[in-house]
């Protein structure tokens, strides 16, 4: 189903991505797993992807890089790609952009530094792909160690995958990610496996090297906490879809979709007295037993009648806000609901 675009109003800045109307289905029985999800990134934006496990966050970022399973199949949308500022946006096919612009860091590093290589030469291994030499690739391999904070360079250069601690592993995927001088950093859940006081350096690193480097960044996260800390704007996804779309700061202040002002009321406040956490009652939809209606309906403390009708678009509903829901404008701030 398609709405109107949401972002349809924004000011007029070139996008470095844009994601349409992307849809992802089982190749076998051809049940949908991500509906017709658009997105866009502004330079130097972070836009934060958040939702519960199973909601279509990581088959979103991985078919951006054309890296979904072999079992699934990309059944509609398009990526659009701007190399450099004096470039338009084009359409580009996913595997031209691995490696040529955008880069991606996941959340278990272990399953992606090849156990057979020492830490820099898997860091050397983009540049080197590309043509540089040996001797210069190695030079940016130890200066992006120290750039990313792994202690001791050119000590750790020599050491292999498994000798480094969870956090470090997550340091030398983001230099790995970095030495191909992306202007997308894709993100996916790359603290979740961390411990808070590691998450919280790695979190720190992420958005100084944004802010040094002016990357772009798509962060996604289960952890409402984590992505209104990064995200300039927010994407909130259930059971595949974009439920709400806005300015991190708006859309937590004003949530205008009942499962985001779920995920805040069970996010941990940082400031005040301790208070017991609401957990969202039911669980999300198995892939292909969607209910009828809006999908979050049967989880919904607002239902009516009239949301099991037909699932509600996702609709523009101010300036650069979008929503999902048919009783959004009941859900203003002081409304009685
Ligand atoms: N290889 C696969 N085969 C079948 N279903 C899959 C596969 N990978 C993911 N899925 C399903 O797709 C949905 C979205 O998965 P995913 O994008 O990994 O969710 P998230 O990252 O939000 O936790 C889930 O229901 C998941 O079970
Ligand atoms: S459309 Fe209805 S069921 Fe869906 S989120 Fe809104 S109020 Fe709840
Ligand atoms: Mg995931």
């Amino acid at each position: 189903m398609t709405g109107t675009n949401p972002e349809a109003d924004m000011p007029h800045i070139e996008p470095v991505i844009e994601i349409a109307n992307l849809s992802i289905a089982t190749g076998h029985t051809g049940t949908p797993l991500v509906d017709d999800v658009s997105l866009r990134v502004d330079p130097g934006e972070c836009l934060g992807i958040v939702g519960e496990s199973g909601s279509g966050k990581s088959l979103t970022l991985r078919s951006v890089l054309g890296l979904l399973p072999p079992a699934l199949d990309q059944t509609q949308g398009t990526v659009r790609f701007r190399r450099d500022k004096e470039e338009g946006l084009r359409p580009v096919a996913p595997r031209d952009l691995r490696g040529h612009g955008v880069s991606m860091i996941f959340q278990e590093p272990m399953s992606s530094l090849n156990p057979t290589m020492r830490i820099g030469d898997l860091v050397a291994a983009g540049p080197r792909a590309r043509g540089m030499s040996r001797r210069d690739a190695a030079e940016r391999a130890l200066r992006l160690l120290a750039e990313v904070g792994v202690p001791h360079p050119e000590q750790r250069a020599r050491a292999w995958p498994h000798q480094l601690s969870g956090g470090l592993r997550q340091r030398v995927m983001i230099a790995m990610a970095l030495s191909v001088e992306p202007t997308l950093l894709l993100c996916d859940e790359p603290t979740t496996a961390l411990d808070t006081t590691v998450q919280d350096q790695i979190l720190t690193l992420v958005e100084n090297l944004r802010a040094e480097r002016g990357l772009a960044l798509i962060f996604v996260s289960h952890d409402l906490s984590v992505i209104s800390r990064i995200a300039d704007r927010t994407a909130v996804m259930y059971a595949g879809r974009i439920v709400e779309q806005g300015p991190t700061h708006d859309l937590v202040d004003d949530p205008r979709h009942p499962y985001t002002r779920a995920l805040i009321e069970s996010m941990p406040q940082l400031q005040g007295p301790p208070v017991r956490l609401k957990t969202i009652s039911g669980s999300p939809p198995t892939a292909g037993l969607l209910p009828p209606g809006c999908r979050f309906a049967p989880r919904c403390p607002l239902v009516v009648d009239a949301c099991r009708q037909a699932d509600p678009p996702l609709l523009d509903i101010g300036p650069h806000r979008a929503s999902a829901c048919l009783r959004q404008a009941e859900m203003k701030v002081g409304e009685p609901v």
